[in-house]
Protein backbone atom coordinates (compact mmCIF):
# COMPACT_ATOMS: atom_id res chain seq x y z
CA UNK A 1 0.00 0.00 0.00
CA UNK A 2 1.14 3.50 -0.77
CA UNK A 3 -0.03 6.05 2.00
CA UNK A 4 0.82 9.91 0.93
CA UNK A 5 0.62 12.19 4.43
CA UNK A 6 0.30 15.68 4.04
CA UNK A 7 0.94 17.98 6.98
CA UNK A 8 1.22 22.14 6.94
CA UNK A 9 4.58 22.62 9.15
CA UNK A 10 7.68 21.23 9.37
CA UNK A 11 8.16 22.25 13.04
CA UNK A 12 7.27 19.15 15.45
CA UNK A 13 4.03 19.79 17.56
CA UNK A 14 1.61 17.32 18.99
CA UNK A 15 0.17 16.41 15.44
CA UNK A 16 3.02 15.74 14.51
CA UNK A 17 4.52 13.30 17.13
CA UNK A 18 1.23 11.50 16.18
CA UNK A 19 2.26 11.53 12.76
CA UNK A 20 5.57 10.45 13.69
CA UNK A 21 4.49 7.29 15.65
CA UNK A 22 2.33 6.43 13.11
CA UNK A 23 4.78 5.95 10.60
CA UNK A 24 6.82 4.60 13.06
CA UNK A 25 4.27 1.77 13.55
CA UNK A 26 3.59 1.30 10.14
CA UNK A 27 7.46 0.80 9.28
CA UNK A 28 7.50 -1.79 11.73
CA UNK A 29 4.01 -3.55 11.36
CA UNK A 30 3.86 -2.80 7.19
CA UNK A 31 7.82 -2.77 6.54
CA UNK A 32 6.92 -3.16 1.94
CA UNK A 33 4.35 -0.18 2.28
CA UNK A 34 5.47 2.81 1.02
CA UNK A 35 5.34 6.29 2.79
CA UNK A 36 5.62 9.53 1.54
CA UNK A 37 5.07 12.78 3.72
CA UNK A 38 4.60 16.86 1.99
CA UNK A 39 5.23 18.77 4.52
CA UNK A 40 4.26 22.92 4.29
CA UNK A 41 7.79 23.98 5.89
CA UNK A 42 11.07 22.86 6.33
CA UNK A 43 11.93 22.36 10.19
CA UNK A 44 13.07 18.76 12.36
CA UNK A 45 9.90 16.64 11.13
CA UNK A 46 11.44 16.40 7.85
CA UNK A 47 14.68 14.83 9.46
CA UNK A 48 12.75 12.31 11.88
CA UNK A 49 10.56 10.99 9.38
CA UNK A 50 13.27 10.72 6.92
CA UNK A 51 15.41 8.77 9.31
CA UNK A 52 12.35 6.53 9.74
CA UNK A 53 12.20 5.82 5.43
CA UNK A 54 9.70 8.27 5.17
CA UNK A 55 10.30 10.17 1.79
CA UNK A 56 9.69 13.63 2.37
CA UNK A 57 8.63 16.17 0.11
CA UNK A 58 8.73 20.18 0.92
CA UNK A 59 6.34 22.31 -0.52
CA UNK A 60 6.26 25.53 1.21
CA UNK A 61 2.95 26.23 1.97
CA UNK A 62 1.81 30.20 0.73
CA UNK A 63 3.05 32.50 4.21
CA UNK A 64 -0.37 34.04 4.16
CA UNK A 65 -2.03 30.73 4.52
CA UNK A 66 0.76 29.62 7.16
CA UNK A 67 0.22 32.46 9.41
CA UNK A 68 -3.57 32.54 9.53
CA UNK A 69 -3.16 30.65 12.43
CA UNK A 70 -5.49 29.42 15.45
CA UNK A 71 -7.02 33.02 16.16
CA UNK A 72 -8.18 33.87 13.35
CA UNK A 73 -10.03 30.55 12.51
CA UNK A 74 -10.99 30.47 16.03
CA UNK A 75 -13.24 33.82 15.38
CA UNK A 76 -16.47 34.86 13.61
CA UNK A 77 -15.30 38.39 13.42
CA UNK A 78 -12.23 37.36 10.95
CA UNK A 79 -14.35 36.35 8.24
CA UNK A 80 -13.12 39.56 5.97
CA UNK A 81 -10.06 39.23 7.08
CA UNK A 82 -9.85 35.35 5.75
CA UNK A 83 -11.33 35.90 2.69
CA UNK A 84 -8.85 39.06 2.04
CA UNK A 85 -5.92 37.06 3.10
CA UNK A 86 -7.08 33.78 0.69
CA UNK A 87 -7.17 36.61 -1.81
CA UNK A 88 -3.52 37.73 -1.63
CA UNK A 89 -2.41 34.18 -1.74
CA UNK A 90 -3.88 32.99 -4.52
CA UNK A 91 -0.82 32.68 -6.61
CA UNK A 92 1.16 31.43 -4.22
CA UNK A 93 -1.38 28.73 -3.34
CA UNK A 94 -1.68 27.87 -6.85
CA UNK A 95 2.08 26.93 -7.14
CA UNK A 96 1.59 24.99 -3.89
CA UNK A 97 -1.37 23.27 -4.93
CA UNK A 98 0.31 22.38 -8.43
CA UNK A 99 3.50 21.08 -6.27
CA UNK A 100 0.79 18.60 -3.84
CA UNK A 101 -0.70 17.44 -7.18
CA UNK A 102 2.47 17.17 -9.12
CA UNK A 103 3.85 14.74 -5.88
CA UNK A 104 0.93 13.23 -5.38
CA UNK A 105 0.39 11.59 -8.91
CA UNK A 106 3.99 10.64 -9.06
CA UNK A 107 3.28 8.77 -5.94
CA UNK A 108 0.23 7.19 -6.88
CA UNK A 109 -1.04 6.87 -3.46
CA UNK A 110 -3.81 4.54 -2.14
CA UNK A 111 -4.52 6.66 0.64
CA UNK A 112 -3.94 10.38 1.36
CA UNK A 113 -3.95 11.13 5.52
CA UNK A 114 -3.86 14.59 6.09
CA UNK A 115 -2.96 15.93 9.73
CA UNK A 116 -3.85 19.88 10.24
CA UNK A 117 -6.76 21.34 9.02
CA UNK A 118 -5.03 23.85 6.53
CA UNK A 119 -3.91 20.62 4.58
CA UNK A 120 -7.18 19.40 5.37
CA UNK A 121 -9.13 21.60 3.34
CA UNK A 122 -7.14 21.18 0.10
CA UNK A 123 -7.52 17.69 -0.17
CA UNK A 124 -10.29 18.33 -2.50
CA UNK A 125 -8.34 20.17 -4.76
CA UNK A 126 -5.40 17.94 -5.12
CA UNK A 127 -7.24 14.80 -5.12
CA UNK A 128 -8.90 15.55 -8.98
CA UNK A 129 -8.69 13.65 -11.81
CA UNK A 130 -7.44 9.59 -11.36
CA UNK A 131 -7.12 10.37 -7.65
CA UNK A 132 -10.45 11.50 -7.32
CA UNK A 133 -11.82 7.94 -5.79
CA UNK A 134 -8.36 7.86 -2.99
CA UNK A 135 -9.72 7.70 -0.05
CA UNK A 136 -8.95 10.68 2.52
CA UNK A 137 -8.27 10.67 6.15
CA UNK A 138 -8.24 13.69 8.06
CA UNK A 139 -6.95 13.51 11.48
CA UNK A 140 -8.89 15.55 13.48
CA UNK A 141 -6.29 16.71 16.58
CA UNK A 142 -8.75 19.56 17.75
CA UNK A 143 -12.55 21.05 18.73
CA UNK A 144 -13.94 21.86 15.19
CA UNK A 145 -16.76 23.39 16.69
CA UNK A 146 -14.78 26.29 18.15
CA UNK A 147 -13.66 27.43 14.73
CA UNK A 148 -16.19 28.84 12.99
CA UNK A 149 -14.51 29.68 9.99
CA UNK A 150 -12.55 26.07 9.26
CA UNK A 151 -16.28 24.35 9.78
CA UNK A 152 -17.71 25.90 6.97
CA UNK A 153 -14.61 25.26 4.72
CA UNK A 154 -14.18 21.74 6.18
CA UNK A 155 -18.07 21.00 4.92
CA UNK A 156 -17.43 22.20 1.45
CA UNK A 157 -13.73 20.34 1.10
CA UNK A 158 -15.23 17.20 2.23
CA UNK A 159 -16.02 14.36 -0.14
CA UNK A 160 -17.75 11.23 0.05
CA UNK A 161 -14.37 9.90 -0.04
CA UNK A 162 -13.41 11.58 3.21
CA UNK A 163 -13.31 9.92 6.63
CA UNK A 164 -12.21 11.68 9.79
CA UNK A 165 -9.68 9.75 12.49
CA UNK A 166 -10.17 11.62 15.79
CA UNK A 167 -7.90 11.92 18.63
CA UNK A 168 -10.32 10.98 21.41
CA UNK A 169 -14.29 10.31 21.85
CA UNK A 170 -14.91 14.30 22.69
CA UNK A 171 -13.24 15.28 19.39
CA UNK A 172 -15.17 12.61 18.13
CA UNK A 173 -18.67 13.69 19.21
CA UNK A 174 -17.86 17.12 18.53
CA UNK A 175 -16.96 16.23 15.01
CA UNK A 176 -20.34 14.66 14.88
CA UNK A 177 -21.95 17.35 15.36
CA UNK A 178 -20.29 19.80 12.75
CA UNK A 179 -20.21 16.99 10.13
CA UNK A 180 -23.01 14.88 10.61
CA UNK A 181 -23.02 11.45 8.70
CA UNK A 182 -19.23 12.09 8.18
CA UNK A 183 -17.46 8.51 8.54
CA UNK A 184 -15.84 8.45 12.00
CA UNK A 185 -13.32 6.36 13.81
CA UNK A 186 -11.99 7.14 17.28
CA UNK A 187 -8.06 5.86 17.07
CA UNK A 188 -6.88 7.62 20.54
CA UNK A 189 -3.23 8.34 20.41
CA UNK A 190 -0.47 6.80 21.27
CA UNK A 191 3.08 6.91 22.82
CA UNK A 192 6.27 5.02 22.51
CA UNK A 193 6.28 3.51 26.13
CA UNK A 194 9.68 2.31 25.97
CA UNK A 195 11.19 5.44 25.55
CA UNK A 196 8.62 7.10 28.21
CA UNK A 197 9.48 4.83 30.75
CA UNK A 198 10.64 5.06 34.37
CA UNK A 199 13.76 3.80 34.10
CA UNK A 200 16.11 5.92 32.14
CA UNK A 201 18.37 9.12 32.82
CA UNK A 202 16.87 12.16 34.69
CA UNK A 203 17.34 15.88 33.21
CA UNK A 204 19.42 18.62 35.51
CA UNK A 205 16.41 20.80 36.15
CA UNK A 206 17.90 23.42 38.15
CA UNK A 207 21.12 23.44 35.83
CA UNK A 208 18.68 23.92 32.79
CA UNK A 209 16.55 26.39 34.39
CA UNK A 210 20.09 28.07 36.18
CA UNK A 211 18.61 27.89 39.67
CA UNK A 212 20.77 27.02 42.71
CA UNK A 213 20.93 23.61 43.36
CA UNK A 214 17.75 22.47 45.21
CA UNK A 215 17.98 19.87 48.16
CA UNK A 216 17.20 16.40 47.11
CA UNK A 217 14.29 16.04 49.67
CA UNK A 218 12.12 19.06 47.43
CA UNK A 219 9.32 18.10 45.83
CA UNK A 220 9.54 18.98 41.86
CA UNK A 221 6.61 20.35 40.07
CA UNK A 222 6.40 20.77 36.26
CA UNK A 223 4.64 22.14 32.92
CA UNK A 224 5.14 20.61 29.79
CA UNK A 225 3.79 22.52 27.12
CA UNK A 226 3.76 24.47 24.23
CA UNK A 227 3.33 28.24 25.06
CA UNK A 228 0.05 28.59 23.33
CA UNK A 229 -1.76 30.95 25.62
CA UNK A 230 -4.58 28.15 26.56
CA UNK A 231 -1.78 25.53 28.51
CA UNK A 232 -2.46 27.30 31.58
CA UNK A 233 1.16 28.65 31.83
CA UNK A 234 -0.33 31.33 34.37
CA UNK A 235 -2.84 29.09 36.33
CA UNK A 236 0.24 27.38 37.08
CA UNK A 237 2.41 29.83 38.37
CA UNK A 238 -0.35 31.64 40.48
CA UNK A 239 -1.18 27.95 42.17
CA UNK A 240 2.34 27.39 42.82
CA UNK A 241 2.36 30.83 44.92
CA UNK A 242 0.28 29.32 47.10
CA UNK A 243 2.17 25.90 47.81
CA UNK A 244 5.88 27.09 49.70
CA UNK A 245 8.74 25.13 49.34
CA UNK A 246 8.14 22.98 45.70
CA UNK A 247 10.04 23.90 43.10
CA UNK A 248 8.20 24.79 39.89
CA UNK A 249 9.58 24.00 36.41
CA UNK A 250 8.25 25.49 32.91
CA UNK A 251 9.53 23.41 30.14
CA UNK A 252 8.84 24.11 26.67
CA UNK A 253 8.46 27.14 24.63
CA UNK A 254 6.85 28.93 21.65
CA UNK A 255 6.44 26.49 18.10
CA UNK A 256 3.37 28.39 16.01
CA UNK A 257 4.40 31.63 14.42
CA UNK A 258 1.07 32.95 14.48
CA UNK A 259 0.75 36.44 16.61
CA UNK A 260 -0.86 36.89 19.81
CA UNK A 261 -2.04 33.41 20.32
CA UNK A 262 0.99 32.36 22.31
CA UNK A 263 2.21 34.01 26.23
CA UNK A 264 6.13 34.84 25.92
CA UNK A 265 8.73 34.43 28.15
CA UNK A 266 8.83 38.01 28.88
CA UNK A 267 5.39 38.07 30.06
CA UNK A 268 6.31 34.71 32.16
CA UNK A 269 9.32 36.49 34.02
CA UNK A 270 7.18 39.20 34.38
CA UNK A 271 4.53 37.23 36.13
CA UNK A 272 7.32 34.81 38.46
CA UNK A 273 8.48 38.09 39.41
CA UNK A 274 5.22 39.53 40.52
CA UNK A 275 4.34 36.64 42.42
CA UNK A 276 7.77 36.36 44.51
CA UNK A 277 8.74 32.67 42.53
CA UNK A 278 12.20 33.89 41.08
CA UNK A 279 13.99 31.56 44.11
CA UNK A 280 11.83 28.86 42.88
CA UNK A 281 10.66 28.70 39.19
CA UNK A 282 12.73 28.15 36.26
CA UNK A 283 11.79 28.34 32.82
CA UNK A 284 13.46 25.68 30.96
CA UNK A 285 13.42 25.55 26.68
CA UNK A 286 12.12 22.17 25.35
CA UNK A 287 14.35 19.35 25.12
CA UNK A 288 15.39 17.02 22.87
CA UNK A 289 14.37 14.01 25.70
CA UNK A 290 11.72 14.74 27.22
CA UNK A 291 11.06 11.69 29.12
CA UNK A 292 14.73 12.88 30.87
CA UNK A 293 12.21 15.90 31.97
CA UNK A 294 9.29 13.47 33.57
CA UNK A 295 11.81 11.35 35.17
CA UNK A 296 13.59 14.27 37.04
CA UNK A 297 9.89 15.67 37.93
CA UNK A 298 7.57 14.50 40.97
CA UNK A 299 4.85 15.87 39.80
CA UNK A 300 3.60 16.21 36.24
CA UNK A 301 0.99 19.18 35.64
CA UNK A 302 -1.47 19.28 33.06
CA UNK A 303 -3.06 22.97 33.39
CA UNK A 304 -4.87 24.05 29.90
CA UNK A 305 -7.68 25.98 30.51
CA UNK A 306 -10.17 25.10 27.93
CA UNK A 307 -11.13 21.34 27.17
CA UNK A 308 -7.73 19.66 25.76
CA UNK A 309 -8.24 17.51 22.65
CA UNK A 310 -6.12 14.65 24.19
CA UNK A 311 -3.19 16.33 25.58
CA UNK A 312 0.09 13.73 24.65
CA UNK A 313 2.30 15.03 27.88
CA UNK A 314 -0.11 13.33 30.26
CA UNK A 315 -0.09 9.67 28.62
CA UNK A 316 3.61 10.41 28.55
CA UNK A 317 4.53 11.17 31.75
CA UNK A 318 1.89 8.84 33.16
CA UNK A 319 4.31 6.20 30.95
CA UNK A 320 7.48 7.49 32.83
CA UNK A 321 5.67 6.66 36.03
CA UNK A 322 4.82 10.51 37.58
CA UNK A 323 1.89 11.54 39.70
CA UNK A 324 0.10 13.87 37.41
CA UNK A 325 -2.37 16.51 37.89
CA UNK A 326 -4.81 16.83 34.73
CA UNK A 327 -7.30 19.37 33.84
CA UNK A 328 -10.41 17.10 33.86
CA UNK A 329 -11.83 18.29 30.83
CA UNK A 330 -12.46 17.07 27.24
CA UNK A 331 -9.94 14.41 25.71
CA UNK A 332 -7.73 14.78 28.68
CA UNK A 333 -10.48 13.61 31.38
CA UNK A 334 -10.86 10.25 29.03
CA UNK A 335 -7.01 9.42 29.71
CA UNK A 336 -7.29 8.74 33.47
CA UNK A 337 -9.48 7.45 36.74
CA UNK A 338 -9.42 10.22 39.37
CA UNK A 339 -7.64 8.86 42.25
CA UNK A 340 -6.36 5.60 40.97
CA UNK A 341 -3.93 6.69 38.32
CA UNK A 342 -4.36 10.33 38.58
CA UNK A 343 -5.32 13.71 40.33
CA UNK A 344 -7.86 15.74 37.97
CA UNK A 345 -8.81 19.96 38.78
CA UNK A 346 -11.59 22.14 37.00
CA UNK A 347 -9.49 23.68 34.27
CA UNK A 348 -8.13 27.08 35.61
CA UNK A 349 -9.59 26.30 38.96
CA UNK A 350 -5.81 27.85 40.66
CA UNK A 351 -7.42 26.80 44.05
CA UNK A 352 -7.95 22.93 43.02
CA UNK A 353 -4.77 23.12 41.21
CA UNK A 354 -2.59 24.39 44.91
CA UNK A 355 -4.93 22.19 46.83
CA UNK A 356 -3.68 18.75 43.93
CA UNK A 357 -0.34 19.84 44.17
CA UNK A 358 -0.33 20.30 48.10
CA UNK A 359 -1.81 16.99 48.29
CA UNK A 360 0.74 15.25 46.36
CA UNK A 361 3.61 17.84 47.60
CA UNK A 362 3.03 16.39 51.65
CA UNK A 363 1.94 12.46 50.40
CA UNK A 364 5.17 10.26 49.10
CA UNK A 365 2.99 7.22 49.39
CA UNK A 366 0.17 8.94 47.28
CA UNK A 367 2.36 9.89 44.47
CA UNK A 368 3.93 6.54 44.13
CA UNK A 369 0.58 4.57 44.38
CA UNK A 370 -0.93 7.01 41.60
CA UNK A 371 2.41 6.51 39.77
CA UNK A 372 2.27 3.13 39.35
CA UNK A 373 -0.79 2.59 38.51
CA UNK A 374 -0.65 5.31 35.74
CA UNK A 375 2.51 3.15 34.42
CA UNK A 376 0.09 0.48 34.06
CA UNK A 377 -2.58 2.60 32.46
CA UNK A 378 -0.40 3.81 29.98
CA UNK A 379 0.98 0.67 28.72
CA UNK A 380 -2.15 -0.95 28.29
CA UNK A 381 -4.03 1.80 26.64
CA UNK A 382 -1.19 4.63 24.62
CA UNK A 383 0.96 1.94 23.76
CA UNK A 384 2.10 2.32 19.79
CA UNK A 385 1.66 -0.85 18.16
CA UNK A 386 -2.50 -0.64 19.18
CA UNK A 387 -2.47 2.48 17.42
CA UNK A 388 -0.08 0.79 14.34
CA UNK A 389 -2.65 -1.82 14.25
CA UNK A 390 -5.67 0.19 14.35
CA UNK A 391 -4.37 2.83 11.28
CA UNK A 392 -3.92 -0.29 8.93
CA UNK A 393 -7.44 -1.79 10.03
CA UNK A 394 -9.34 1.88 8.41
CA UNK A 395 -6.60 2.06 5.95
CA UNK A 396 -7.25 -1.69 4.49
CA UNK A 397 -11.04 -1.23 5.29
CA UNK A 398 -11.49 2.19 2.84
CA UNK A 399 -9.18 0.71 0.44
CA UNK A 400 -11.43 -2.48 0.02
CA UNK A 401 -14.66 -0.65 -0.06
CA UNK A 402 -12.82 1.72 -2.96
CA UNK A 403 -12.32 -1.22 -5.24
C1 LIG B 1 -3.35 18.82 19.38
C2 LIG B 1 -4.27 18.78 20.61
C3 LIG B 1 -3.66 17.95 21.75
C4 LIG B 1 -3.26 16.58 21.21
C5 LIG B 1 -2.35 16.73 20.00
C6 LIG B 1 -2.00 15.40 19.36
O1 LIG B 1 -2.21 19.56 19.65
O2 LIG B 1 -4.52 20.10 21.07
O3 LIG B 1 -4.58 17.78 22.79
O4 LIG B 1 -2.60 15.83 22.21
O5 LIG B 1 -2.98 17.51 19.01
O6 LIG B 1 -3.13 14.76 18.84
Amino acid sequence: MRIVFLNPVGMIGGAERVLLSATRQLRILRPNWSLVAILGSHGPLAQELTALGVVVHIAPIPPALAQLGDTQLREHTSRWRFLETMLFATPSLFVYLRKLREVIQKSRPDVIHSHGFKTHLLTRMVSLGCHSQTPVFWHIHDYVSERPMVRKLLRHARTPRTQALAISQSVARDLAQVLPGMPLHVIPNAIDTHTFSPQGPQADLDRLAGLPASDPTCVRVGLVATYANWKGHMTFLEALARVPGVRGYIVGGPIYATAGSQVTLAELHAQRRALGLEDRVGFIPFQPHPAEVYRALDVVVHVSTRPEPFGLTIAEAMSCQRAVIVAQAGGAAELFTPGVDALGHTPGNIAELADAINRLASDPTLRTRLAQQARRTAVERFDEPRFGQQLIDVYSHSTMSHV
